[in-house]
């Protein structure tokens, strides 16, 4: 008896999730890169379960498939924790959503990367490379039914747009989370300089591409990251989860104390 309770009752968590949410099903179907499947899903139960509330910011955005898996994510994570039906709902307790008017911002140049300094770059980030139009990013967004009111675009080279202008352009607060996907050093530095104002105890923060240049933790974006916690000591970022050869998650912590923890030790 007590084994086929420990069988079934993997089964029940399922498909109770699925009567809650049955669009979960053929989202998780649809998506095709795994690695971000995984990563945003363990950073969407991390942000809806603290309830860190705030906006979305890509920085390297491409044809959108980082983008629209996040923002699904969030969605499904979000409705299934405040569902009537849910563990919350059955509390009694404020079921509100506290992220259903979250916003989400795309920063990219459109152009592909931008050039390196660094000659030591992996062979594929070539000046170019990963070139979308933004008419493409944006009907792939509306294709995946993403709510448009929600979403900012910001098209340029992030050390021509990320300024305290494109900040109030787009009334920008809080950070909640943040994915940089945009594999180089100095792309990586201004999208983190560019949010240091707005990040706070509790912001969650994905790096693509951590262990690129050979796991240098000078170079690339873990550099990128290295620097930005050595120019404003009072934030630290402390290792979350980790997910196949390339994506690394952090929480940023703000006038925390540091306990032993080296960052790059993921
Ligand atoms: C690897 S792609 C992003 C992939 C996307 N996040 C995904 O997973 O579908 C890197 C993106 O960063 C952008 N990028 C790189 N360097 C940039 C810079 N200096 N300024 C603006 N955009 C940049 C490129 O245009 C490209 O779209």
């Amino acid at each position: 008896m007590q084994i086929i309770k420990k069988i079934l009752s993997p089964l029940r968590k399922i498909i109770t999730k699925l009567l809650i949410e049955p669009s979960i099903l053929d989202s998780h179907i649809n998506r095709r890169i795994w690695h971000e499947t995984n990563a945003f899903r363990w950073a969407a139960a991390y942000l809806v379960k603290n309830q860190i509330t705030g906006d979305y910011l890509e920085f390297g955005v491409w044809k959108g498939n980082s983008f629209i898996e996040s923002y699904n994510q969030i969605q499904d994570y979000s409705k299934m924790f405040y569902a009537p039906g849910s563990t919350l709902g059955k509390s009694g307790k404020d079921l509100t959503n506290k992220f259903e008017n979250m916003r989400f911002h795309a920063f990219d140049s459109f152009e592909g990367l931008s050039s390196s300094s660094n000659g030591n770059e992996p062979i594929q980030y070539f000046e170019g490379n990963y070139k979308a139009e933004e008419s493409l990013f944006r009907s792939k967004l509306e294709e995946a039914q993403l709510d448009m009111s929600r979403v900012t675009i910001t098209k340029g080279w992030f050390s021509e747009t990320l300024n305290k202008e494109t900040a109030k352009k787009i009334n920008l607060k809080e950070v909640a989370i943040s994915y940089i996907d945009c594999d180089l050093y100095e792309p990586a530095l201004s999208a983190l300089n560019f949010i240091t104002p707005y990040v706070k105890t509790g912001t969650i923060l994905i790096f693509d591409d951590w262990f690129r240049n050979k796991g240098n933790v000078n170079e690339g974006v873990q550099g990128a990251a290295l620097k930005w916690q050595q120019d404003n000591e009072n934030i630290y970022l402390q290792h979350y989860y980790s997910c196949d050869t390339r994506t690394a998650l952090f929480i940023v912590q703000v006038n925390g104390k540091k306990i032993d923890q080296n960052i790059n030790s993921v």
